[in-house]
């Protein structure tokens, strides 16, 4: 089905693999337009409750862009590469089901970044981290001057693009760019087939509104919200944009429910972030980041599996949620 990937459905859980081994991996133009696809089918196939993204071979998750795509491109062709590649990670980011990123070996440039849109990341004791497009005379362009410094700080950050260095495992881990590191390189995939697991038996739609939530807080998804879009294969200011959201009708619509569960309102927009770039250093991203976890957390109580939960825990049983 696809060329450059290699997909794997099981227990609910599709493992993606970025599949250029022999160029580390690196995304080019087919990659990126199938991980487009592929994370629509993450969005739309229910049999998919979470996902795995990790590159194939022993050495790198992901090695960057494509470098031998970026000569005699105009200013531009530069700008529409960064804004189409922003918004497939924007989606995977504000994917309601969540996504891992199996970190098993560089994850550099663009790899660093699609790990980074990723929900959470595992990595294996060999990976290495950064962006080392200052040393190409570019920038990162897919989010990672602004998801690198949500994660890491600002300092931190700023040193780590500066320099262009290569972060190892155990200091990714120290500064809270990976969860976990797994010691085993062979049982990555398996570990974070295990803690997707552990997810998945919980209640699809409050997983859906943690991620949203959170990534208001994280200020992801801002980007997206002044109605500017410079692209149009992928939808975007869906379920769990948050933040990204504008009073555009069109673009504020919500996803259709993954999981068949009760359709959203056209909730109180006036009351969410207006998504001009000051939203957050006002203080009003927060602001609205509580306001929407405590419409989210009232959206719960609509929910069968809000009841399950409940009745479940009384009854000391386990709970069986259907995301409805
Ligand atoms: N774009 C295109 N091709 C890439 C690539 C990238 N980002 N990263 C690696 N490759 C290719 C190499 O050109 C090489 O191809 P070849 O065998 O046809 O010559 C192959 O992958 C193996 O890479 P190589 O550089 O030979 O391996 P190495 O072990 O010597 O070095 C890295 C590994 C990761 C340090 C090195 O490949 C590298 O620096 N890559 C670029 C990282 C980067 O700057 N990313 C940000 C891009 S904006």
């Amino acid at each position: 089905m696809y060329k450059t990937l290699l997909t794997d459905l099981a227990d609910n859980i599709l493992t993606v693999m970025i599949n250029r081994p022999d160029k580390l991996n690196a995304l080019n133009k087919e990659v990126m337009s199938e991980l487009g696809e592929v994370v629509e089918e993450i969005y739309t196939n229910k049999d998919i409750r979470s996902a795995i993204i990790t590159g194939a071979g022993q050495r790198a998750f992901v090695a960057g862009a494509d470098i031998s795509e970026f000569l005699g491109l105009t200013s531009e062709q530069g700008r529409e590469l960064s804004a189409k590649g922003s918004e497939i990670f924007f989606r995977i980011a504000s994917s309601p089901k969540p996504i891992a990123a199996a970190v098993n070996g560089f994850a550099l440039g663009g790899g660093c970044e699609l790990a980074m849109a990723c929900h959470f990341r595992l990595c294996v004791p060999t990976a290495k981290f950064g962006q080392p497009e200052a040393g190409l005379g570019l920038i990162p362009g897919y989010g990672g001057t602004q998801r690198l410094t949500q994660l890491v700080g600002r300092g931190r950050a700023i040193e780590i693009m500066l320099t262009g260095r290569m972060v190892e495992a155990i200091e990714a881990h120290t500064m809270g760019l990976v969860n976990y590191i797994v010691t085993e390189p062979d049982e990555l995939l398996t570990k974070t087939r295990e803690l997707l697991s552990v997810i998945n038996e919980k209640a699809p739609l409050a997983i859906a509104r943690v991620i949203e939530c959170a990534n208001i807080a994280a200020g992801d998804g801002l980007a997206y919200s002044s109605g500017h879009s410079t692209h149009s294969t992928h939808r975007h200011g869906g379920a769990s944009s948050g933040g990204g959201r504008t009073t555009n009708k069109a673009d504020a619509s919500w996803e259709p429910d993954p999981f068949g569960g009760e359709a959203r309102p056209d909730d109180n927009s006036s009351s969410l972030p207006s998504g001009l770039p000051g939203a957050r250093a006002d203080g009003s991203g927060m602001k609205n980041g509580f306001t929407r976890e405590q419409q989210a957390f009232g959206e719960c109580f609509a929910t069968m599996d809000m009841q399950e939960g409940a009745n479940a825990f009384l009854a000391k049983r386990k709970p069986h949620f259907t995301g409805h």
